[in-house]
């Protein structure tokens, strides 16, 4: 398997460019079996987890081609052949599961494998059944499978929500866009990749309004055209770039970086000494000079600070002037990065969903192990500004979520490199 080597190195400059978002793009590519017209995705990241959606796609009789090197997919379901989508494509992503709503709104049936669990938690699916059975959907879980059916088609309803559920709002309000009638989801999910979600359903004709608030109104109407739509940029490949500046020091400009995106997450960098400035291209981001002030961190849904930027942010806070709280609310399990920094010189105690951060001077470089896909991605930001070289292993769970990262790295000055495995 791939290593990848990383040396501290002194300060960066440069630009970053940020890329489509990951997880808009897994959630913008089911929508496709919504409707017989074809549904071009531009701006679209280079990652594995594309790949692997593509493949479920393409397992349902979908067609996708990936054009342009990737950064364009054309996709179309004109013919369905197959739904079912399979253990051994779900278990490898749990994203998976959007096909639920969408296959079961335009054939009235679907088999999808239950996910499993993941390394950051069990990731159940209760609140996406419950959503679906009040739209008139009958699920029944038999030998690992969800086996659903909507015979006379879905009708619309009122969902609340028991929890702001990111794929639980994606694969209803999918499901919703051609059910009869009015459907309002109540506790919806806020995320901007939901936001990107609907503005393309409503370009291929879904009638949805409140997207982006707690409280979505979906009215149903018999098909959804093609539609032509940009993913929006990934807010957590900005986020974590930011933070190689305030990690190494120095200025790096995020290109296609949004302030609305990551709101809550550049207060948390302003109170820890790192200034963030919106240029007429990105975000242009500069630790202010003197240590990083130690701040305490709260996972929330959107706008709350985001938890894919929890484990990025604990690199920073490992070498600040103080002691910082962090506190995981959305995932059971989500802190495997942390017996990693502490490799690295770093001292952390975790106890149950909270791990308190002591800042040290300077960390140091050690052979370290990816766990997850943002576990991964923090041992890289410690590793920049650590005293010597750091080895990360399984790289694989990088290439799920970030493209070129070495690439992007070294063009702003980090010492960098990623080494064929044997
Ligand atoms: C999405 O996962 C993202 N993935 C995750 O990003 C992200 O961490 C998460 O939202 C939270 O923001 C994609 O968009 C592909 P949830 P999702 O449903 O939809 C519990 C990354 O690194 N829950 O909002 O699965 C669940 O167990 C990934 O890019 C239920 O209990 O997240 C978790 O504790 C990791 N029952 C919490 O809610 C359900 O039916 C948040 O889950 C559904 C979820």
């Amino acid at each position: 398997m791939d290593q990848i080597i990383v040396t501290g190195n002194g300060e960066l400059s440069g630009e970053i460019p940020i890329a489509g978002a990951k997880n808009a793009c897994l959630t913008l590519m089911p929508a496709t079996l919504l409707s017989e017209e074809p549904l071009t995705l531009t701006n679209a990241p280079r990652l594995s987890d594309i790949k692997t959606m593509t493949e479920l796609l393409q397992s349902l009789g979908a067609e996708v081609t990936s054009l342009q090197g990737g950064q364009v997919l054309a996709l179309s379901s004109h013919d369905l052949s197959n739904h079912v989508a399979e253990y051994d494509i779900v278990r490898k992503m749990r994203a998976s599961n959007l096909v639920l709503g969408p296959m079961l709104a335009r054939l009235g049936h679907a088999v999808v494998s239950l996910p499993g669990g993941c390394a950051i938690g069990a990731r159940p699916m209760d609140l996406h059944i419950r959503g679906l059975e009040a739209l008139g959907a009958e699920i029944e879980l038999r030998d690992g499978y969800l086996h659903a059916k909507a015979p006379q088609g879905l009708k619309g309803a009122t969902v609340e929500f028991s929890f702001a559920s990111v794929g639980a709002t994606e694969n209803v309000l999918m499901a919703a866009t051609l059910a009869k009638g009015t459907t309002v989801l109540k506790n919806a999910a806020r995320e901007p990749e939901i936001v990107d979600l609907a503005t393309c359903l409503r370009k291929m004709g879904a009638r949805i309004e409140g997207d982006g608030t707690s409280q979505i109104t979906i009215e149903g109407v018999d098909r959804l055209s093609g539609a032509t739509h940009p993913v929006v940029a990934d807010r957590i490949e900005l986020g974590t770039y930011m933070l190689a500046p305030a990690i190494a020091g120095g200025e790096v400009e995020c290109l296609g970086g949004r302030l609305d995106l990551v709101g809550a997450f550049v207060e948390k960098l302003d109170a820890a000494g790192i200034g963030v400035e919106e240029t007429g291209r990105g975000l242009k981001v500069a630790r202010r000079n003197g240590r990083i002030r130690a701040v305490d961190v709260t996972t929330e849904p959107f706008p709350g600070f985001p938890t894919d930027l929890q484990a990025q942010m604990m690199a920073l806070l490992c070498t600040a002037d103080g002691t910082s709280v962090l506190e995981e609310k959305i995932f059971e399990n989500r802190f495997m990065h942390a017996p990693e920094l502490m490799r690295m010189g770093a001292q952390i105690d975790v106890h149950g969903g909270t791990a308190t951060v002591t800042g040290v001077d300077r960390l140091r470089g050690a052979p370290v192990m990816a766990t997850d896909l943002r576990a991964s991605v923090s041992l890289i930001l410690a590793g920049l500004a650590a005293e010597g070289e750091t080895v990360l292993s399984r790289v694989y769970h990088l290439d799920r979520g970030y493209e070129h990262l070495v690439r992007k790295l070294e063009g702003v000055g980090a010492r960098i490199e990623r080494v064929k495995g044997q």
